[in-house]
């Protein structure tokens, strides 16, 4: 297999138990570079479960899973975050006390070697404090980059958290349903900032809206029950019987 081919993220019947309870139930999925990739499925399906065990916060109790080519199955969250993963959660995690700038500052030290430098020089921080800029300006929050974040509006702080997934240059970016929560005209701005992300990253999006998730995504995967229910493209999982029954009900047969 050659360099260009290799998948950003490879699941092979990836399973997590809770219990008796099959959260991931057998999922295999294949996202490659670049390719904007939609999870969609009703509440309980698993896609949070699933984003865990590619991100590796727990192991799956069986299969594998695959990183740009890389068996990570039981590799730990850290380092596969070396590797070029990053995430959001569905819950905003930021540093509610510290400001807009310094919770990105916070990030690319995190993912920067230098931080292993005893002597760190004073040219280095600046240019660790120019990209941290630099990334808020791309989210338009460089203006806010003083406040406490915790003084931010709900949707401002989901653009930081995604600002802060961006901070260590990932290839392979998970969002966990980053337009829960914001009102209409915050979700526009929300999903023009995640349209206009990098094209040579690839995104897999959880998104409870189907019309948001079609709209930013090449192919679409429904989990349901913790297991595929189909796979492909939007056209092809929007005329899927079984995927109008769970998302219409019975609205779909009158
Ligand atoms: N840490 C956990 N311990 C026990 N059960 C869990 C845990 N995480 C998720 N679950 C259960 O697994 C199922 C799938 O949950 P989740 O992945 O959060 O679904 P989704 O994100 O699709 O709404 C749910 O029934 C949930 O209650
Ligand atoms: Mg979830």
């Amino acid at each position: 297999m050659t360099a260009s081919s290799t998948a950003a993220l490879k699941l092979e019947q990836v399973s997590r138990h809770f219990g008796g309870l099959k959260a991931v139930d057998g999922v295999s999925l294949t996202v490659q570079p670049g390719e904007r990739h939609a999870l969609i499925g009703p509440n309980g399906a698993g896609k949070t479960t699933l984003f865990n065990l590619i991100s590796g916060e727990f192991p799956p109790t069986s299969g594998r899973v695959e990183l740009f080519g890389a068996d990570v199955t039981k590799v730990p969250a850290y380092k596969r975050a070396a590797l070029g993963i990053a995430r959001t959660f569905q819950i905003t995690k930021l540093f509610p006390a510290l400001t807009v700038r310094e919770n990105v500052l916070v990030a690319c030290t995190a993912l920067d070697r230098r931080r292993l430098a005893m002597h760190r020089t004073v040219a280095s921080c600046t240019d660790l404090r120019d990209a941290a800029d630099r990334l808020l300006e791309s989210f338009g929050l460089l203006p806010h980059a003083a406040e406490t974040a915790k003084n931010l509006s709900y949707g401002d702080q989901r653009k930081l958290e995604v600002a802060l997934s961006m901070a260590g240059r990932p290839r392979l970016l998970l969002l966990d349903e980053p337009m829960a929560g914001l009102s209409a005209g915050e979700s526009r701005s929300m999903h023009e900032l995640i349209d206009r992300l990098d094209r040579s990253i690839a995104v897999l999006l959880i998104e409870h809206d189907m019309d948001v998730a079609f709209a930013f995504a090449n192919r679409v995967t429904v989990l349901h029950h913790g297991r595929v229910l189909t796979e492909g493209s939007c056209d092809e999982v929007s005329a899927n019987r079984s995927v109008q029954q769970i998302y219409l009900g019975d609205a779909a047969d009158h």
